[in-house]
This record gives structure tokens, C-alpha cells and sequence, in this order.
């Protein structure tokens, strides 16, 4: 699929395994969300334009090349997604962050908003939208179309874990939007989970219930 790309680093698949243990607390599962965004936005960042400035080095003047444009914007489905903003904060200290809030209904599945703030101007900004977990594809499909109706142009999502359904409809719904995925899954579960996932990633991080 065009625009869809899975990782395959062992450091991201050996975090993830470690996620989905049962008995991973919340301040390491915590910790490893957050280094699994380091890792998958070193790869998702690799397109990021460079354009050649002047600096001063001991030595002599030299043109060396540094990042381009308007600085990205890193904007986390909340809860769950807030796990991933110091991951790519580390590598893009100056990115701006905004938010949207989304919660699945327990029964129809379906995405409820509640909050959506966005950097302003948007249209010219790299947004690389951040959450662990892509099951219907139903928060996804939301969160894109807030960004894009607030005029967002150049949109990259990374999730740690996808299932195929949800991939699949997000994909075919926003077909421009690069989608990155830490590993796909077997499938969803008759209550939407992803299987074997790694539970309910807010709850995890957050340590509620
Ligand atoms: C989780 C997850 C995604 C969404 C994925 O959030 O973080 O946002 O479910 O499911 P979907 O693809 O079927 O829409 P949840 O609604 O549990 O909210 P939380 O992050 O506040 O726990
Ligand atoms: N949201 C989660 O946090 N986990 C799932 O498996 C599905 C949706």
C-alpha cells in the first residue's frame, strides 16, 4: 500500500513485545512508549527538507545543512497519544503541540470529540499526529478530518500497533496521509481490541481502569 509502512527495526519490536507483557507497569510502559516514538520518528522523519546555511566552525565558514520550513507540529489523539509527544519532541525540540480529544464509545465503538486545539498556521506545518493504538480506524479517521478541516495539508499518523481493519479504512478514507505503523496486528476482537495487542494503551499509561 502506497504511503502505509510497517516498521521493521528489532529495537521497535523488542519494546513492543515487552508492552503487550500483562505485567509491564505503567512507569515502564510509560518509558517505552515514549522511546518507540523516538525510533519510529527517526524513521518517519527521514523525508524532513534541508537546506544549506551558513555557520562559523573553529576552523572556517562553511555551508552545512539544517532543517527547512515551518517547524512541525506534533498533535497527540488524546488520552493515549499524550505517551508519544516527548518522543518526538526529543528529536524536534521546537515542534508545536496541539490536540485532539477522542474517546471511543464502549458500545457503538464509534469516536466521540471533545477537545481539538490546533498551532496556528497549520497549512503550512509537517503535523505528525501520534497514538499507540489504530483498531477501527474510527479516532484516526476523526482526528484527520479535525486537521484537515482546520486546513492541515502535510499529515503523517504513527501508531506503535494497527489492526488490518482499521489500517485498511484509513488508508482507503485518507489515502495521502503517510501512515506509520510500530508492528500490524492479526485482527480485532468482537469488542474492537486489537488482537493480541496490548490491552487499553490509555489505561496503561495512565494507570486507570
Ligand atoms: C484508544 C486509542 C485510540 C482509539 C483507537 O483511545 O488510543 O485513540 O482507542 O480505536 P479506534 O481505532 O477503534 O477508534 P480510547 O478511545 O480508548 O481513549 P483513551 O486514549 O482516552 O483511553
Ligand atoms: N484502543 C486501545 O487502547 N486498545 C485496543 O486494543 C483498541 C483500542
Amino acid at each position: 500500500m502506497d504511503n502505509v509502512f510497517i516498521m521493521d527495526h528489532p529495537l521497535i519490536q523488542h519494546k513492543i513485545s515487552i508492552l503487550r507483557n500483562k505485567e509491564t507497569g505503567t512507569n515502564e510502559f510509560r518509558k517505552l512508549i515514549e522511546e518507540i516514538a523516538v525510533l519510529m520518528g527517526f524513521e518517519a522523519l527521514r523525508d524532513l527538507p534541508l537546506e544549506d546555511v551558513e555557520v562559523e566552525t573553529p576552523i572556517e565558514t562553511c555551508r552545512t545543512p539544517m532543517i527547512s520550513g515551518k517547524k512541525l507540529a506534533v498533535v497527540p489523539v488524546l488520552r493515549a497519544g499524550l505517551g508519544m509527544v516527548n518522543g518526538i519532541t526529543t528529536l524536534v525540540p521546537s515542534a508545536k503541540i496541539g490536540h485532539i480529544g477522542l474517546y471511543r464509545d464502549p458500545v457503538t465503538h464509534e469516536p466521540h470529540e471533545y477537545y481539538c486545539k490546533l498551532p496556528d498556521p497549520i497549512d503550512q506545518r509537517l503535523i505528525v499526529m501520534v497514538d499507540p493504538m489504530l483498531a477501527t480506524g474510527g479516532s484516526a479517521i476523526s482526528a484527520v478530518n479535525f486537521i484537515k478541516q482546520h486546513g492541515g495539508k502535510s499529515i503523517k499518523c504513527m501508531f506503535v500497533i494497527a489492526a488490518p481493519e482499521g489500517l485498511k479504512r484509513l488508508h482507503e478514507v485518507h489515502p495521502d496521509v503517510q501512515i506509520y505503523v510500530g508492528h500490524l496486528d492479526r485482527e480485532l476482537n468482537d469488542r474492537a481490541y486489537i488482537c493480541p495487542g496490548l490491552g487499553d494503551a490509555g489505561d496503561r499509561i495512565f494507570g486507570t481502569k
